[in-house]
């Protein structure tokens, strides 16, 4: 049967069933939700029931290899043994509710800026998969930009201006925004990377703006200038006609396209209520068998 995808905002995002992603191994199934990130950039499944291995062998089978260095792994090792398995949560080492003043709290409120997952590596984050397993019983959303109509709408002279820079993202750059101030041996495992700050995605051949919280400064550019720039192409992606706000059920499991879209997580009383997901992201890397598998 095949699958229905209801659109959850007028420029992207849709909602994507029946189906149990779990149960999905056959390339057709694989290549229609493909063709369908392509198209959306965010998708949303309900009633996934993930464990964390199934959750890792599926963004293995839609998207290839995985992202181990997603910047908690500076910090000291996850609490779920495996650092391809991001744990988005506000728990612990003995998986109790976080004090406020506890490191990995402190770091983790930087997903309220926004963000693109992995872009201070190299290469980046491609698609990054939630799994919602446990949800505090107050909303704690999270919001999604799309990049590709920011791009598409900028004025052509601005486009122009933008062809050809280049970004530095640091996430010890977005960090130092809210205080957070790393270590200098973790910051030695945390250099940054410079991408394109217009990208193109290879599949639609759609543009984007790859610009965030991340992005520390434009190459080749005063840091001031380049600040001021990044600030207004952030102003300009994240305005409300571009955001699709998430609210949350345990079981939901969403994917977005790191490429096409920038996130932030919505504040909630984070030091009461217990919030558990689970992110996988994929590598940024050309896939060869997987674009052909998905045309
Ligand atoms: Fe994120």
């Amino acid at each position: 049967m095949p699958l229905a995808f209801d659109k959850l905002h007028p420029t992207f995002a849709a909602e994507v069933g029946p189906i149990d992603l779990r149960a999905v191994h056959d390339a057709d199934t694989l290549a229609e939700i493909r063709a369908g990130m392509d198209e959306f950039a965010v998708l949303v499944f309900r009633d996934q029931r993930f464990t964390d291995d199934e959750q890792l062998a599926f963004a293995q089978r839609l998207d290839g290899e995985l992202h181990r260095r997603t910047g908690a792994a500076a910090l000291g090792k996850s609490r779920l043994g495996d650092e391809a398995l991001a744990d988005i949560s506000n728990l612990d080492e003995r998986g109790l509710v976080q004090q406020a003043s506890d490191r990995r709290r402190t770091y983790s409120l930087g997903n309220r800026l926004w963000h693109t997952d992995a872009s201070f590596q190299d290469p980046p984050g491609r698609y990054s998969m939630l799994s919602a397993r446990v949800l505090p019983p107050v909303s704690a959303d999270t919001e999604f930009a799309d990049t590709r109509t920011a791009y598409d709408t900028l004025p052509d002279e601005m486009k122009e201006r933008l062809e050809g820079l280049r970004a530095h993202h640091s996430i010890a750059h977005s960090r130092q925004t809210l205080g957070f101030e790393f270590s200098e041996a973790e910051s030695e495992k945390l250099k940054g990377a410079i991408h394109p700050v217009v990208r193109t995605l290879p599949r639609s051949g759609r543009r984007s703006l790859y610009v965030a919280s991340h992005a520390s400064r434009i190459i080749d550019w005063p840091v001031p200038e380049g600040r001021l720039l990044l600030l207004d192409l952030i102003e300009h992606a994240t305005r409300p006609e571009l955001v699709y706000r998430h609210a949350w059920r345990a079981g939901d499991f969403v994917i977005w396209d790191n490429r096409a879209t920038m996130h932030r997580a919505r504040p909630f009383d984070d030091t009461k209520y217990r919030r558990e997901l689970r992110r996988v992201t994929t590598l940024d890397i050309p896939a060869p068998e997987l674009a052909t598998a998905a045309r």
